[in-house]
């Protein structure tokens, strides 16, 4: 306990930007990050929810900064950059956690809405990887944090576009990681399966919903706390709940065949939107 908390002092005066900040695990985030004394920049298109969690960090004594981005668009990414720079300067922590996926058949996911998952989920933290790394490099200090899914790993039907841009996501990580394997850099990928924010409602339709009530989503704080061990104890990937979880959505690569028989079966067809 002793040990905990002197290395959570460690967090004291550090820099975060959170993506997807306004609601769910991004808010989880950036108050768990705050509560330990790490200045957060909360990233979202709500300003007004962004800067409802800001008065309220800020009214616990913690400094924290709205940035309204639409991830969608890069010019909108680069001005939250620029704003972020001129408040806070360096960047200790990078959380890509902005994120939206949808599970319905192929032919009623729209290509706007594809094109438009991939630029959130995938482009958006690449883009800011971009922006920010370089300084990290050269300060030989920062982490990076990417919010991934199971859905990164292993492909069920119903959601081509949100498991595509989730994997690339992986993929654009896991290929990092080796060129700041001997630096003070760490890039981590977080993988979580159902958990307790809007996003179950909006990206599955109410037969998945009812299905899975019965059983216990995560929480955002859950999220959160695995964010924040990950960046005491670096390491390449954290799983929320068990490590069984990752070691079986990875198994389903050995045998594909099986894996996509008995994934068919978990997955009957969406049915009525739920949102
Ligand atoms: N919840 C789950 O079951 C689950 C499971 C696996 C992985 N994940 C991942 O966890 C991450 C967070 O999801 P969540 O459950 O917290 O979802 P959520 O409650 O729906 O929150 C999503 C956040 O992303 C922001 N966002 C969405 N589109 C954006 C855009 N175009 N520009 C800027 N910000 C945008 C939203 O803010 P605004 O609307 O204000 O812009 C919101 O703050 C996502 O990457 C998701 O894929 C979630």
């Amino acid at each position: 306990m002793k040990n905990q908390k002197k290395t959570h002092a460690s967090f004291r005066g550090k820099k975060a930007l959170v993506t997807g900040a306004s609601r769910g695990i991004g808010k989880a985030i950036a108050e768990e990050l705050s509560s330990y004394g790490v200045r957060v920049a909360l990233l979202a298109r709500s300003k007004d929810k962004l800067n409802e969690i800001v008065s309220n960090i800020s009214q616990s004594g913690n400094q924290a900064i709205a940035l309204q981005s639409d991830l969608r668009d890069k010019e909108s990414i680069l001005a939250a950059v620029i704003e972020y720079k001129k408040q806070f300067g360096s960047l200790d922590f990078l959380v890509n956690n902005a994120g939206f996926g949808v599970r319905r058949l192929w032919k009623d996911i729209p290509l706007k809405m594809e094109l438009e998952m991939t630029a959130v989920n995938y482009l958006a933290p690449v883009i800011l990887i971009r922006q920010f790394l370089p300084d990290m490099l050269h300060r030989d200090m920062g982490h990076i944090i990417n919010i991934n899914s199971f859905a990164g790993i292993y492909t069920a039907p119903y959601q081509g576009a949100y498991a595509a841009s989730k994997s690339a996501l992986v993929s654009y990580a896991t290929s990092l990681s080796y060129e700041l394997e001997k630096t003070n850099v760490h890039l981590s990928s977080i993988y979580l399966g159902p958990t307790d924010t809007d996003f179950i409602k909006s990206a599955h339709d109410s037969d998945w919903v009812d299905k899975h009530k019965k059983n216990k989503f995560n929480t955002p704080k859950d999220v959160a706390k695995v964010v924040l061990s990950t960046l005491l104890n670096p390491k390449e990937s954290a799983v929320v709940g068990s490590d069984l979880a990752l070691l079986a959505a990875r198994l389903t690569n050995l045998n594909p065949r099986l894996a996509s028989k008995l994934i068919e079966k978990m997955h009957t067809p969406p049915q009525k939107l739920s949102m």
